[in-house]
């Protein structure tokens, strides 16, 4: 299914005359990065040249895919834009919110009972406003995006950090936050930082256990959780080309463990079968015709330490296979040595579960590979010792390995065959066989291994490898298992070993699917009702913010004055308040409780001067906002770090917070509350932090010259009448100042559009 040849052919129209144009004002030859990055300038043509890692940048995104926890407010916020229409293709995907328990049918039906309204609301609003929708069950985002929508040379946004996943595709694929994702869709430019480049030579070529999955294991070793931020990685050499696209990638997707802010390949024959194999003929042959600009120009890969901010070799005839872990995925161990790494670390040696598949791993080739070792235990009569789960990334994979006898492969070996979801990989899986949090081991082919990601118990080792050395561990029960150089008793008590694991790049007989889940828009959706009830403790329409007058910034309370570190997990958390992702309301019912009351050293219990009680954040605001009185938060350095997540804006802006003051700003955080209609500022002179006390009233008293370059000044009076007056530094230009005179960022779109 190629929805959007059009599209893609208009990219290519216009590609060769903006690269030969950014070539020509760089002076040199250009990577393929760049040739993505410059042929989707928001201006069109290129006109200077833009420093890596220092100039922010606008680009025009070919495309947007949000996943079903992220899409609800970002889909909310889009309908306050005023549009018809969303401005740019963009997909919703329901796969994160699906619990993974007995296997695929009861799973289903359970998630399509208990977050129905969920489901229900993204399907309206996703046919009202011309979005492709692919129902609970269709696949995981990334899969489903790499099998029908990522192409060669593109550019895409998704809700979801391992959007990244589409580089296998040859695209610069990035994760960003709803509010990003909604200026998009409301045809406004996206910002990001020019990013650096790290090149990765791949030489030789891979074979034996070893597997697309080992590269980046390898490469996250090396560089390690934070050694990509502001990077893409590109990777090239022949070694790349000797991969399958859908292993290139599995390569991308874990780029997110690296902090990288995407990985990409040059477009090369295994994309063009990829291409040709899912139904997209049309779009190989496009991208046939512009070969050249979809890869770096020779002279980038010659000599690419005169093109890349960093280079890293690794060939690929002499990797091992690795096993990451545990609670992070940068704890790179090749096979074979982890028994010892585990007994000195006191990891538990025995192997309770292998979980093969996720957005990360589950190809045709990546389950062939691994029921290539799953027959074996079979014919030569191995009992596994672990449970086995397998979650495919889409229906078509799973049609199309049920089909060819794959999952009946794994079936006979007693594995749960899940729902083509998340499941296990974001938390959704009620695990059975623990009693309490005991300490125990599990292998899955997944990308993150953080501390409770799979089943929310911390004591839980989670290693990742490829989806074959899983299955091999998982037979074994052993995490010390060395499968090219360990035997296994079997059954009749002989000794046997494993043969290398065989895989099929793409199936002889092609994908096929009955139902793929997918559902088209209406093509005029204005007479679609968008369903959500008012009851709902899960979903809530949500109503314009009116803009913070200047009047109410006179006789300010503080809310809190924030100590040390506050992220926007502090300010919004995750965990069991995911649930109230669409509902501004009920999950204002956590906003700022992780973050630590300078005066106490306490979280979420803060003085409420209007009765002078120490009570929890939310409690004490929403007692200011009955009375109408606004608020401010005082905080400390690189306020708001962490996610790009919206709701750590709009919850304060909800609750009547008027304006942040901090040391300095988590700079994506700091445009989130700026596109809420807020201040968001900082003290001009730092140690003005320390005049602020718990029971001060704030007088904005210059705000009626708000103005770009100009601070502002606080008057801040104290409990015994006596006053400072302090200034506040902001980097408002003026159409952000006009977001704060409206209201929002969306007021402004809104109103726009109306006239
Ligand atoms: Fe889902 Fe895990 Fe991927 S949560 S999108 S399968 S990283």
């Amino acid at each position: 299914m190629a929805f959007d040849i059009d599209m893609i052919k208009g990219v290519y129209s216009t590609i060769a005359e903006r690269v030969d144009k950014a070539r020509e004002i760089v002076g040199r030859p250009l990577t393929l990065s760049e040739k993505i990055l410059y042929s989707h300038l928001w201006d069109g043509n290129p006109t200077k040249q833009f420093r890596r890692g220092k100039d922010y940048v606008d680009f025009a995104p070919d495309r947007i895919a949000l996943q079903d926890a992220t899409a609800q407010m970002a889909l909310l916020q889009f309908m306050q834009a005023g549009k018809p229409k969303v401005a740019v293709p963009t997909t919703t995907h329901c796969d994160h919110l699906i619990q993974a328990k007995s296997g695929a049918a009861q799973d289903l039906s359970r998630a399509n009972t208990s977050s129905k309204e969920v489901f229900d609301f993204l399907e309206s609003v996703s046919n009202k406003y011309g979005l492709g929708f692919w129902r609970p069950g269709a696949g995981i985002i990334h899969q489903v995006v790499l099998e029908n929508y990522a192409f060669p040379g593109g550019m895409m946004i998704g809700t979801d950090s391992h959007t990244v996943n589409a580089g296998g595709l040859g695209m610069v694929a990035i994760g960003v936050g709803g509010a990003d994702a909604v200026d998009v869709m409301a045809g406004m430019p996206w910002e990001l930082k020019f990013p650096k480049l790290i090149g990765v030579k791949l030489t030789g070529k891979i074979s034996g256990w070893t597997s697309a999955k080992d590269v980046i294991l390898k490469v996250a070793g090396i560089l390690t959780v934070k050694g990509g931020t502001g990077c893409i990685v590109e990777y090239f050499g022949e070694g790349a080309k000797n991969l399958s696209c859908t292993g290139k990638g599995t390569i991308c997707n874990m780029g997110a463990e690296i902090g990288a802010t995407t990985s990409t390949f040059g477009y090369d024959d295994s994309m063009e079968r990829y291409l040709r194999a899912t139904d997209r003929s049309d779009v190989a042959d496009a991208a046939n015709e512009v070969r050249e600009y979809l890869t770096a120009d020779p002279e980038a890969y010659a000599e690419p330490e005169k093109y890349f901010d960093q280079i890293i070799e690794i060939n690929l005839s002499e990797l091992r296979p690795h096993l990451n872990g545990p609670f992070t995925p940068d704890l790179a161990t090749p096979v074979g040595e982890l028994g010892a790494k585990a007994r000195e670390h006191g990891w538990p040696i025995d192997v309770d579960w292998g979980l093969i598949g996720s957005c990360t791993n589950s190809s045709y080739e990546d389950l062939t590979r691994a029921a290539s070792i799953a027959k074996q235990a079979v014919d030569k009569k191995i009992k596994p010792k672990s449970d086995f789960g397998i979650n495919p990334g889409s229906e078509q994979i799973r049609f199309t390995a049920q089909r060819d006898g794959l999952l009946q492969t794994f079936e006979d070996l007693g594995a749960t065959i899940f729902t083509n979801a998340c499941g296990p990989c974001i938390g959704q899986w009620d695990r059975s066989d623990l009693k309490g949090d005991e300490k125990n081991t599990i292998v899955h082919s997944f990308n993150r291994n953080f501390s409770k990601r799979a089943d929310g118990n911390p004591n839980t080792h989670a290693f990742v490898g490829s989806p074959e050395m899983v299955a091999a561990i998982a037979l074994s029960g052993r995490l010390d298992f060395d499968p090219m150089n360990d035997t296994l008793i079997n059954e009749d008590g002989q000794e046997v070993k494993l043969d290398e694991p065989r895989g099929i790049e793409l199936p002889p007989e092609g994908f096929e699917v009955e139902e793929s889940g997918y559902v088209p828009p209406k093509e005029d959706g204005s007479s679609v009702e968008v369903k959500v009830s008012k009851d709902s403790e899960r979903l809530q329409i949500l109503e314009p913010f009116e803009p913070i007058t200047n009047e109410s910034l006179q006789g300010m309370k503080l809310l809190i004055k924030a100590f040390g570190k506050c992220t926007t997990d502090h300010i919004s958390m995750a965990g069991p308040w995911l649930r109230y992702r669409g509902h501004l309301d009920n999950i204002a019912n956590n906003t700022l409780i992780g973050a630590v009351n300078a005066f106490n050293k306490k979280t979420n219990f803060v003085k409420n001067q209007l009765t002078g009680e120490y009570e929890g954040v939310p409690d004490a605001q929403r007692q200011y906002k009955a009375k109408g009185i606004k608020t401010i938060v005082v905080g400390d350095h690189n306020y708001g770090e962490g996610s790009s997540r919206e709701h750590a804006a709009m919850q304060p802006r909800h609750l009547g917070v008027a304006a942040v003051l901090v040391k300095s700003f988590a700079r994506i955080h700091e445009t989130n509350l700026k596109k809420q209609g807020m201040l968001a500022l900082t003290f001009a002179n730092e140690a003005d932090y320390d005049l602020i006390q718990e029971d001060d009233t704030f007088n904005f008293i210059d705000i009626d010259s708000f103005s770009e370059d100009k601070p502002l000044t606080i008057e801040v009076v104290h409990a015994d009448g006596s006053k400072d007056t302090i200034k506040a530094n902001h980097s408002y230009n003026a159409p952000q100042i006009n977001w704060f005179r409206e209201g929002s960022a969306l007021n402004v779109i809104k109103k726009e559009n109306a006239a």
